[in-house]
């Protein structure tokens, strides 16, 4: 095998917990780091998206105990459920790992050793609070009480009392070269009011973290201590390493790929990611992740979504009643990156008719039948060039650069938003210009007007294929763009530009709109 000269890029997602259906929070998490992925593949990077299921732990053991079944069918079913939403949303990961697998095992048991000979673990007991539906642990002063008195976490999860023998790692010693690092990594935590908590976190001060249980089995044994068994989270971030052949590190992928570029994560899940994973892997001796990206939480028609109220999102529904490409566009539209959201039929039917079907969509339809019915379908040959023609040319060519920019910081939402920015202009060109009005009078310049439109367009269903792939392949065949022709090196090379005389298919919508009477029958 020969090493590839491409730049690596490798991202992860979260491992879900089994213990339950795939959600929206759930397909939102995996679809951001796909379009990034996407769009890293097709700058040229060489990508290892990584995603799969976190099936150890007690909640996983509880959720087994109530359907009856041993946790590893439990884990098998539940796990399958996450890679057919992947499949469903044609998310383009390229490993899906299951913490059940004994390659992870392995490299769990590895971890441990290394942190043990570090003198990072050392044994003693655990008094205290632990949430089982956050899988972590809680000092008196983080819980309140509800109105019947019992005590939750700030995540609302029920806490209950813990008292046993367990491993430590030593958390406290970590603060000052957690904040260096921090301080050294600016960009380390993203978005950077997550990146201020959790500094001022760290800043409080950190106490060792209980990181082995012995009141359940499932999960793996402690090194050379079996009552034991490792702390779910200890286990689940380990994952990250696992999957590049930890523990490996010579001649596996791991030198390739690790230091991670970005773990993509909700903002629940965090002070994880960012607090215990990086001095886990110190303590090691291994390198911590270049990024942690904290994204914000969905809520339906303004309300929190949660089992118990039944207004729980259904990505495998939404898809099937929006479409594909319109629910990857909306869920990445509608909230800037970071911040929480609220997920709305009107909304979605809003931003779908609107920005799918009207700017976009019309604009590619309008122009590809013009030239059907004008230009004997095939690219237009252009006359000399207008500053009008030239100023919506440079426009269309700067766009690459500024989405580089954009999807670097992971903002989603402005990177489509310079996209749509580009379409406006495209549609206020075309009404300026007016095309089907030059076909008598003047047809080298409807032919120039038509060539510098289709050109716009072909830079924009290059650039909207991480987004959107089915509608942007669509529009790329429509403008008969060669598979090998749709990477971002063919929009900024020399010979990038459409190739007057190239014979195009029939124009074809791509965006349908949602119709009137599916909205009024809509509940929400
Ligand atoms: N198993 C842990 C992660 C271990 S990673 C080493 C876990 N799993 S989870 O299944 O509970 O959550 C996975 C992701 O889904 C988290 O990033 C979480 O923020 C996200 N979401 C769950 N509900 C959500 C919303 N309502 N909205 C957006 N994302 C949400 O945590």
């Amino acid at each position: 095998m020969t090493a590839s000269a491409a730049p690596t890029y490798y991202l992860t997602t979260p491992i879900y917990y089994v213990n339950d259906a795939p959600h929206v929070g759930h397909a939102y998490t995996t679809l951001a780091c796909d379009v990034l992925a996407r769009f890293k593949r097709l700058d040229g990077y060489d990508v290892k998206f990584l995603t799969g299921t976190d099936e150890h732990g007690q909640k996983v053991e509880k959720s087994a105990q109530a359907a009856g079944v041993h946790p590893q069918e439990f884990t098998d079913r539940v796990s399958q459920n996450f890679r057919d939403l992947a499949d469903h949303m044609t998310f383009s990961h390229d490993d899906f790992i299951r913490t059940t697998e004994d390659r992870h095992k392995q490299a769990c048991s590895e971890i441990w050793q290394r942190l043990f000979d570090n003198g990072e673990i050392y044994l003693g007991s655990y008094a205290g609070w632990y949430a089982v539906r956050d899988e972590a642990f809680y000092t008196e002063a983080e819980l309140t009480e509800d109105p019947n008195g019992a005590k939750t976490a700030p995540s609302g999860a029920e806490v209950e009392w813990v008292e046993e023998p367990s491993y430590f790692f030593k958390l406290s010693a970590w603060q000052d070269r957690l904040l260096a690092y921090y301080e050294a990594n600016p960009d380390f935590i993203l978005p950077k009011t997550r990146r201020n908590e959790v500094i001022s976190f760290v800043k409080g001060g950190l106490q060792d973290l209980s990181v082995s249980r012995t009141t359940f089995n499932w999960g793996v044994p402690v090194p050379d201590d079996d009552d034991h068994i490792m702390y779910v989270w200890l286990d689940a971030l380990t994952n990250y390493i696992t999957a590049v052949g930890f523990p490996e590190t010579e001649t596996s992928e791991y030198a390739q790929y690790w230091p991670a570029d970005l773990h993509m994560v909700g903002k629940d899940i965090l002070r994880f990611h960012a607090v215990y994973w990086p001095a886990f892997l110190m303590g090691a001796g291994l390198k911590p992740p270049k990024r942690v990206f904290a994204h914000g939480w969905w809520t339906n028609e303004g309300q929190k979504i949660s089992k118990s109220l039944g207004n729980v999102i259904d990505p495998f529904d939404l898809v099937e009643r929006y479409g594909l490409d319109q629910v990857r566009y909306f869920l990445l539209r509608e909230v800037p990156f970071g911040n929480d959201g609220d997920f709305s039929h009107r909304a979605m039917v809003q931003r779908m008719n609107g920005e799918l079907a009207n700017d976009y969509g019309n604009l590619a339809q309008r122009v590809l039948s013009m030239i059907a019915k004008n230009c004997d379908s095939r690219i237009p040959e252009p006359g000399e060039l207008t500053g009008n023609d030239t100023a919506l040319f440079d426009q269309a060519v700067a766009l690459l650069g500024k989405q580089r920019e954009l999807m670097d910081i992971q903002s989603f939402h402005e990177a489509l938003e310079t996209i749509w920015a580009m379409i406006r202009a495209a549609n206020v060109y075309v009404d300026a210009q007016a095309p089907w009005k030059l076909r008598k009078e003047d047809p080298v310049r409807m032919a120039t007007v038509l060539y510098v439109l289709a050109e716009c367009i072909h830079h924009l269903a290059i650039l909207t294929q991480p987004f959107m792939p089915k509608a942007s392949s669509k529009l790329l065949d429509q403008l008969g763009i060669a598979e090998d022709r749709r990477v971002f090196d063919a929009i900024s090379g020399e010979d990038s530009m459409l190739v007057p005389g190239t014979e195009l298919p029939k124009p074809q919508g791509v965006f349908p709109r949602f119709a009137e009477e599916q909205d009024a029958g809509a509940g929400a």
